[in-house]
């Protein structure tokens, strides 16, 4: 039976308690078809708002959960025309201590949300065949991470900036086409690696926050932190139970991942506890520990 659209039948509330438009889905639309949807939307506005219905339909049981899927994710996301993307190297250092510095400074993590957006539904609709909880738990990121976004792009307004006033780099995409293949590679290397990486900067990003008198930019941040370790955890559950599937020992598969895949190496200070409570094992700590002391010297492999 064919039901026809959807109907709606709530408003709902963006971040800040805006009411959002009723709206429709298509007929017999599936999360991965959504999600895909989503993640091609180039407006920033129409993306935060595609995820939050997406994710209500999943609640509300409107929306199928369906696990054999065609593959629909783009290669390339919907983003908009601005930021513009240069290379890591071209980004200009500023002192937090003037105010288009402190705007850079929101801005730079407000385009990493705004890639783990992108990044959750990329996961949700571009690997097929993996348990219904799989696309759930990444669709519940990809929600985390629009409030991120837009917890982040509210302070910017404050501080007379927006989000798209500054450059940006692409690293973290360029992740995600390097691991489009393969479910496996992708936990190891996005949320276990790019991801963990913010938990260790998060510190001391609130700290500076904090000295420069940013009392709710420091808030800001230090709810993005808590929220992310559980974005970690997530990636080394379905890391660990496609490695079951494989009969692949994690840690040393972990290893082999990072040095196949160039991996950026970790910054010292890690954020021990919170990798901790992300599942890092002990093994896996000592090898981060590893890598960010070698840092300055030549790769080797
Ligand atoms: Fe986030
Ligand atoms: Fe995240």
């Amino acid at each position: 039976m064919d039901a026809g659209p959807v109907a709606w039948q709530h408003q709902a509330l963006s971040p800040f308690g805006r009411p959002r438009e009723m709206t429709t889905l298509p007929p017999r639309a599936s999360l991965a078809s959504q999600a895909a949807s989503a993640l091609a939307c180039v407006d920033v506005d129409r993306k935060l708002d595609l995820v939050a219905r997406v994710d209500h339909a999943v609640r509300c049981g409107e929306l199928a959960v369906t696990t054999d899927f065609l593959p629909a994710a783009p290669d390339t996301p919907g983003r908009p025309v601005r930021p513009q993307l240069v290379s890591p190297g071209a980004l200009e250092r500023r002192s937090l201590a003037t105010a288009i510095g402190h705007a850079a400074l929101i801005h730079a993590v407000a385009h990493i949300e705004f890639n783990a957006i992108n990044l959750a539904l990329d996961a949700v609709c571009r690997f097929p065949g993996l348990p219904a909880d799989f696309y759930t738990d990444w669709l519940g990121v990809g929600v985390e991470e629009a409030r991120h976004f837009s917890l982040l792009r509210e302070h910017l307004r404050g501080l007379d900036s927006d989000y798209g006033e500054f450059p940006a780099h692409d690293g973290l995409w360029q992740m995600a086409l390097k691991t489009a293949h393969d479910p496996m590679a992708r936990m190891a290397l996005v949320p276990r690696v790019l991801e963990a990486r913010g938990l260790d900067a998060s510190p001391g990003i609130i700290r500076r926050l904090r000295a420069n008198g940013d009392r709710a930019g420091a808030d800001i941040v230090e709810i993005i932190l808590r929220e992310e370790v559980g974005h970690v955890a997530i990636g080394t559950r379905w890391f660990n139970h496609l490695c079951a599937e494989r009969g692949l020992a994690p840690e040393a598969t972990f290893e082999r991942l990072l040095r196949e895949y160039d991996a950026p190496r970790p910054v010292l200070p890690l954020n021990v506890e919170a990798r901790r409570q992300a599942c890092f094992t002990p093994g896996e700590l000592d090898l981060m520990t590893a890598m960010a002391l070698s840092r300055s010297q030549p790769r080797t492999t």
